[in-house]
């Protein structure tokens, strides 16, 4: 069951013995790409906000032997981590669906350990949206109408003190405003950037 639009953990560089942390990990599929490039003596955090994708990312750790993994429930927006504890951040497709996304990368900055690493994947838009999407339901479900314009989006990464972006793109799309028409590019990419 993966629901990203990227993967994050093949361009994250990740080294055995790394401390990960996955906003919104859904059933886990990041966590356990992440959890077999750390090793043994590395440790892979989940966080999700849905009770029911803690308990499958959990059953399928457990029937999948994963010892290095842990599914914490929790917001994005206010991350059940410590300060400075996280070597790598990694997040696919999920920063799109938050209200309050400068929250969100500065609660990725205050848990990553100074020289830590962002690395997330996302939906971002060409151009602002136009109404009709940001206020369609299935447009939310599917990703799309919280996405913000691709340069907003970096401006809201740096506004948290990240450095040397870096930004891959992954693919585009179009979306149709369901009341107008209109329709609008959208854009799959992947970001990194340093804790200085
Ligand atoms: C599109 S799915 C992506 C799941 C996973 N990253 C993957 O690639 O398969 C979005 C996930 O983010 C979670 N989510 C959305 N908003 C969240 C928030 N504010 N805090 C924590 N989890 C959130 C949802 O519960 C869902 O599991």
């Amino acid at each position: 069951m993966g629901l990203g639009c990227g993967n994050p953990t093949a361009i994250a560089e990740l080294r055995e013995g790394e401390t990960v942390l996955d906003l919104g990990s859904g059933a886990g599929m990041d966590v356990f790409l992440a959890a077999n490039k750390v090793g043994p003596t590395g440790r892979v955090i989940g966080v999700d906000m849905t009770e029911a994708m803690i308990d499958k990312a959990n059953a399928i750790a457990k029937s999948n032997g994963y010892e290095n993994v842990e599914f914490r429930l929790g917001e994005i927006e206010n991350l059940p981590a410590e300060d400075n504890s996280v070597d790598t951040l990694i997040s696919n497709c999920v920063i799109n669906l938050s209200p309050n996304k400068s929250r969100v990368f500065s609660e990725a900055y205050r848990v990553l350990k100074p020289k830590g690493r962002l690395v997330v994947s996302d939906i971002v838009a060409e151009r602002a949206l136009p109404d009709g999407i940001k206020e369609d339901l299935d447009a939310w479900a599917g990703c799309i109408a919280g996405a913000l314009e691709k340069n907003e989006y970096l401006e809201e990464i740096r506004g948290a003190d990240f450095a040397d972006l870096q930004v891959v793109p992954n693919g585009e799309f179009h979306a149709a405003d369901p009341r107008s028409g209109e329709t609008v590019k959208l854009l799959s990419i992947s970001v990194k950037a340093y804790k200085p």
